[in-house]
């Protein structure tokens, strides 16, 4: 594999999604459009990748700089086109000498395969390689327009082409590759005499053309695509992910009751014979393994689940929610950051904030680790095979030893020791016949009072 880079553009304003946050920013999946971007560049070995961005996007820059570093930040200003915009990004390639593919900060869904075409079209000798889709609807995409042979001749701008171009459904991508230095000097070539007024990238493969070069279309479908430029583009990328996703692993062994009530982030590993019940959402940072059960109305995020768990209904594990194998979590039980060993058991109405929890413990209805006082966060340590009686609050920081039995309603402020029995509630007070002596005392006052 020869080197590779990666141009992303994301200098436009985004206005149609009439929000404060840089379009690019929004996220599918769990995950901003412009990094599904990068990670599409670095999963296909682009090294270095740039960013061309708007000066009016500071936190577009600054995500890329914590991402990338300094270096792959480029400011576009002003907005001149996307010929102008690679143009832009080109000076922070600085000396690199191999492919580069231009891709776009609002195309979150492009498969690393069509990419990978790409950079074979060059590999065989084409000077450009283009992305391109049969489009259902070809409205303003630009054509593509090839020769009997197949080769791309031209891509040609809705607003300059004619009604016979109008009619190809063959369209642009946006996604093109080239070796580094014939995409630099054909750049240099494009002028902004067109109906828009701007710089076209896409012009640069009739310029390659006429220089005798050969330029080739690499296809995909209309969805790999699809650019989001509205929330209600946002809302229908979020719905081919997932409608894909859902259906790759129901391929590779997971059941699902009712896929389509399944949210999957763009992370979410699942291994074969899970089964997955209705209503799930699964925010960023999960795995499962095989022989787990997920039941109804889970909410799952950062959380590794062991093999045979059973999760839920209504569970909800939080960031660092570690569960071993055959661990079991209720409903209305809420972990997070807590490590549950093989075989422990918190099944009904508990928070385990901050907590380590031994093998086959069983923490009872109701517990609390009482993990935070208002400044910290304390640890909640449980030994294997202990036994917490429902409606108890453990105070962290506390250690609860193996085999011991905390009783009912019990607020643990101390360490229990191994085998131990702690009790930590008000002792039952019982006096017999009390409560038919106070009966007859009020009758009586009743009675006296219907005399007057
Ligand atoms: C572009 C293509 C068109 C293709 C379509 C696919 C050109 C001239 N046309 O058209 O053939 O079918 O994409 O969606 O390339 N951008 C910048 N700086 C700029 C202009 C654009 O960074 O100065 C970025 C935008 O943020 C956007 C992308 O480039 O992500 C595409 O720009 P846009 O203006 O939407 O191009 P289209 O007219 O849709
Ligand atoms: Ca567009």
């Amino acid at each position: 594999m020869g080197q590779r880079a990666a141009i992303i553009l994301a200098a436009g304003q985004g206005t149609r999604m009439k929000s404060s946050r840089p379009k690019v920013l929004h996220e599918v999946a769990g995950r901003a459009m412009l990094d599904w971007s990068i990670a599409l560049a670095e999963s296909v070995g682009c090294a270095p990748i740039v960013v061309v961005t708007s000066p009016g996007a500071p936190a577009v820059a600054a995500h890329v700089e914590a991402r990338l570093g300094r270096a792959s930040v480029a400011i576009q200003d002003p907005a001149l086109g996307t010929g102008h915009a690679v143009r832009c990004g080109l000076p922070a390639l600085d000396g690199f000498e191999g492919d580069v593919v231009v891709l776009y900060g609002d195309t979150p869904l492009i498969p690393a395969d069509a990419v990978e075409r790409l950079f074979q079209a060059l590999a065989h000798g084409d000077a450009l390689g283009v992305l391109g889709f049969e489009a259902a609807d070809p409205g303003a995409y630009g054509r593509l327009v090839q020769n009997e042979e197949g080769d791309l001749e031209a891509i040609v701008e809705a607003s300059e082409a004619t009604p016979d171009q109008l009619a190809i459904t063959l369209c642009n991508s946006g996604v093109m590759a080239g070796r580094a230095d014939t995409l630099s000097s054909l750049l240099m070539r494009i002028t902004n005499d067109n109906a828009k007024g701007e710089y076209y990238l896409t012009d640069a493969v009739g310029l390659a053309r006429a220089d005798g070069l050969g330029c080739r279309v690499a296809m995909c479908s209309e969805t790999d695509v699809l650019g989001v430029n509205s929330r209600v583009e946002l809302a229908a990328a979020e719905a081919a992910f997932q409608a894909s996703r859902r259906r790759a692993l129901m391929e590779a062994g997971v059941t699902m009751q009712a896929p389509e009530t399944v949210y999957l982030s763009h992370d979410t590993q699942i291994a074969p014979d899970v089964l997955l019940e209705p209503h799930i959402v699964f925010g960023p940072g999960v795995s499962i393994a095989s022989g787990a059960r997920i039941r109804a109305f889970s909410h799952i995020e950062g959380a590794q689940i062991g093999e045979a768990c059973e999760v839920g209904p209504y569970a909800r594990l939080r960031p660092g929610a570690v569960l071993e194998a055959s661990v079991k979590i209720g409903n209305f039980v809420e972990l997070k950051k807590t490590h549950m060993a093989r075989g422990a058991k918190a099944n009904h109405l508990a928070y385990l904030g901050d907590g380590r929890v031994g093998e086959a413990a069983n923490i009872g209805a109701g517990t609390i680790f009482c993990n935070y006082d208002g400044y910290t966060k304390n640890l909640t340590e449980i030994g294997a095979g202990a036994f917490i009686g429902s409606n108890s609050a453990l105070v962290a920081p506390v250690q609860i030893g193996e085999g011991a039995y905390v009783g009912s309603g019990s607020v643990i402020t101390g360490n229990v020791a191994a085998d131990a029995l702690s009790v930590a509630r008000a002792r039952q007070v019982d006096r017999p016949g009390w409560a038919a002596a106070f009966r007859a005392r009020m009758s009586a006052l009743l009675a006296g009072k219907g005399k007057d």
